[in-house]
């Protein structure tokens, strides 16, 4: 909730988050107090000011196309204990599932028919998938299909292994720091895993070669005005090529069933904001977003991202991959997905490409 304040006040508080939005346009940076100051004083006039920037600075460089990915959840067994997620591996009652490689191979064959020139094989971090799977797995997409890219999003894994992935032909990584603040990392994720072992990843991932994404959930529980500073500021340094964000949203069978969840207002209003830092940044109107608001997506187009997201997973696992509750595209089929997002996106003057989607990098000929 905004806080009522006094006239004079309101005054000069517009005044200075219209400098701000000034300020963050013109140099893409802001100290760390000043991107408190505008998470913490945020309005209705002020999110339509930095709404309006990002979608021009976004179109600037990528006109009125969106791009899509095709999302294939491989597993969802995990052994991990994050607090916030469906699949931690406390959960009993999740019914567990992992695709063979011939199924994963087979999604990506039926997305590559529907125009996906980009698969994002996700998943839990299980065993099973070892380097050498997930390598053959790679190999026999990247075969198949020569003019597309294929994301992981796989978890935390060693140096030597994220070379092998990059090695077989592995294009981007996706990890989210899930927050640049070590006390509240703490405090959304069990003793055995670290804070800084997942910043070192995301350097690593950088070091080897990949077109890197972080992100963070929007209204995790403990976040602040400042520890949300601190992703703006990390995502400023680290200046990602991918960056997702959505909503926090509770799963009924984990410690954090009872928190509030994250807001469409404040995601918008960060994504504008990730925009107008790193312009050219890859950045999805998650399922999370279209899950808490039926016109997330778009809302999320709208404030300045650029990406969606289509599930290409088969109907019969979609509902166990259950991050959170009500998790939308649950019962669709890759292709209605496909068609759903595209008349989306057109209902709001978009269109969606069949495209591999990479970062238009200053300099870059696409
Ligand atoms: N296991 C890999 C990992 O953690 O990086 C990839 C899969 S994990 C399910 C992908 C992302 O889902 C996490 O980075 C987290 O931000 C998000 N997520 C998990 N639980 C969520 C929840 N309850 N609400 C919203 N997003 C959630
Ligand atoms: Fe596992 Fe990822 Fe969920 Fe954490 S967020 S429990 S690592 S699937
Ligand atoms: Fe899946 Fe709309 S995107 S049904």
């Amino acid at each position: 909730m905004l806080r009522k304040k006094p006239e004079k006040t309101i005054e000069t508080s517009a005044r200075l988050l219209n400098g701000l939005t000034d300020k963050l346009t013109e140099h893409h940076s802001l100290t760390l107090d000043e991107y408190e100051y505008l998470i913490e004083n945020r309005t209705e006039a002020a999110a339509g000011a930095l709404a309006e920037r990002a979608v021009r600075i976004r179109r600037e460089i990528y006109g009125n196309t969106v791009f899509i990915r095709g999302l294939i959840e491989i597993s969802n067994i995990c052994k991990n204990d994050c607090l916030y997620c469906g699949l931690r591996r406390g959960n009993n009652s999740c019914e567990r599932y992992r695709l063979t490689p011939e199924e994963i191979i087979e999604c990506a064959n039926r997305g590559y028919e529907l125009g996906f020139r980009t698969f994002v094989l996700q998943g839990g971090e299980d065993g099973y998938f070892t380097d050498e799977i997930v390598c053959d797995i790679i190999k026999r997409i990247k075969a198949g299909h020569t003019d597309c890219a294929v994301t992981l999003s796989l978890g935390e894994r060693s140096r030597k292994s994220y070379q092998r992935l990059y090695d077989a032909g592995a294009d981007r990584y996706l990890l989210r720091h899930e927050t640049a603040d070590k006390a509240h990392y703490k405090r959304l994720h069990p003793d055995d895993m670290s804070f800084d072992h997942r910043m070192e990843c995301l350097s690593v991932l950088r070091d080897i070669g990949y077109q890197v994404g972080c992100g963070f959930m929007v209204g995790s529980p403990y976040q602040t005005s400042k520890t949300l500073a601190k992703d703006l500021k990390f995502i400023e340094e680290f200046k990602p090529d991918m960056c997702g964000i959505g909503p926090f949203v509770p799963h009924h069978q984990t410690p954090f069933k009872d928190k509030k969840q994250g807001t469409v207002e404040l995601t918008c209003y960060l994504l504008s904001i990730i925009r107008l830092i790193h312009p050219p940044v890859l950045l999805p109107a998650t399922t999370a977003l279209g899950t808490i608001h039926p016109m997330g997506r778009e809302m999320g187009i709208q404030a300045g991202a650029n990406v969606v997201m289509p599930n290409l997973s088969p109907v019969s696992v979609r509902k166990k991959y259950e991050l959170y509750d009500n998790k939308i595209c649950t019962g669709e089929e890759s292709a209605e997905c496909r068609d759903c997002l595209d008349k989306r996106m057109k209902s709001i003057g978009y269109e969606t490409v069949i495209d591999r989607g990479d970062i238009k990098k200053e300099g870059s000929e696409k």
